[in-house]
């Protein structure tokens, strides 16, 4: 156990004391959880493979599953990455600073742990002050999973990274809440057409806008190209059951099938149809915009698991847009552990 320090820091104008102090527990190999657009990130020396063994042993992550490396400047890339392709410079051109990552050829100075042993490392600049001004600080790439334990939701506060993490990091910087709620897009411009390994913060039709068609992976593709992927991700202890959207006869089914079992329901709703149905401290009926959703999304499984609920039920919504990204998430944490 080491003790967890949390600093709360300006999102606007992160105060440059602070960012130091963070800077030089990385650059003496520690960890930092580390606010972005996205999700929280848990922030270490991407160029010490030591460095990032704490990272996977912090999250209990498997280690085949790849990190991030997260750059302030398009200078970092020179460190990690052989070659870009003219498709990758074009979407970084067009989307960072943002929740976009792109899979490169990497260079020998990537540690394989980072990499998992692939021949390609993920790197993305996101769009957040704090980030942007650690990584500087540092002066080159920092890997940065989500700060969650591996399986769990990812955080979007700072309280939930002390909730997974406490313990086992050096420093919280504490931004408040991040703003997309879901992690970035990650995409492989090692092939052409590009291929969509992960859907997340940038929609797919911005991507199409920019470089025409491109391809998203099936499962298969996903696992050869990103074999961390086929791990339990983003579930709470809860179990999640999808109901279609508006189908208030599937939700009045799943309620009243595990209430009768005896089991303490929560929902997530959103239509008016099934918001209106029935009100309790166990049901959120949010907003139907997608932005809301994504950016709640994480936060509502986890006051799930702290109000004690077995089953969550989830209203689906439309596959669009943010939609994918949130509907990806929802169907892993619906995956019955195996
Ligand atoms: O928004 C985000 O991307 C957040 C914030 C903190 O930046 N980070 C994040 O990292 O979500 P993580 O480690 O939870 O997810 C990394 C994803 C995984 O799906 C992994 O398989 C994929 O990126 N990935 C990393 N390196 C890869 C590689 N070389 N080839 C294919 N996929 C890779
Ligand atoms: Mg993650």
């Amino acid at each position: 156990m080491i003790e967890t320090k949390v600093l709360t820091v300006s999102p606007h104008a992160p105060e440059p004391t602070l960012i130091e102090e963070a800077a030089s527990i990385i650059k003496a190999g520690g960890l930092v959880a580390f606010p972005t657009e996205t999700v929280y990130g848990l922030g270490a020396d991407a160029l010490r493979a030591e460095a990032v063994e704490k990272v996977f042993e912090a999250k209990g992550r498997p280690a085949d599953n790849p990190l991030i490396v997260h750059i302030a400047h398009e200078d970092h890339l020179f460190d990690l990455v052989d070659e870009m392709p003219a498709k990758g410079s074009k979407l970084a051109k067009a989307f960072w600073p943002g929740p976009l990552t792109l899979v490169v050829k990497r260079t020998f100075l990537v540690p394989d742990n980072v990499a998992a042993h692939l021949d390609t490392v993920a790197v993305r600049m996101p769009n957040h002050p704090v980030a942007l001004a650690l990584i500087r600080a540092v002066g080159s790439g920092i890997v940065g999973p989500s700060a969650n334990l591996s399986s769990r939701p990812s955080p979007t506060t700072a309280q939930h990274v002390l909730n997974d993490l406490r313990g086992k990091v050096n420093l919280i910087l504490d931004a408040g809440p991040t703003t997309i709620g879901v992690e970035s897009t990650v995409v492989d411009v090692t092939v052409d057409p590009p291929l969509i390994l992960r859907r997340g913060g940038l929609p797919a039709e911005a991507i199409e806008k920019v470089l025409g068609r491109i391809h998203v992976s099936n499962e298969i593709e996903m696992l050869q190209r990103s074999p961390g992927t086929r791990h339990r991700h983003y579930a709470p202890v809860a179990r999640v059951v999808l109901v279609d959207e508006g189908d208030q006869h599937a939700y009045a089914e799943a309620m009243q099938t595990f209430r009768q079992e005896g089991k303490k329901v929560g929902a997530i709703v959103h239509s008016p149809k099934l918001s209106d149905l029935e009100r309790s401290e166990f049901i959120r009926a949010v907003p139907t915009s997608h932005e809301f959703i994504a950016r709640h999304l994480f936060a509502f499984l986890r006051e799930m698991d702290e109000r004690g609920v077995d089953v969550i039920i989830v209203e689906s919504v439309q596959e669009d847009g943010l939609g994918a990204a949130i509907m990806d998430r929802l169907r892993r944490a619906a995956e019955i552990p195996s």
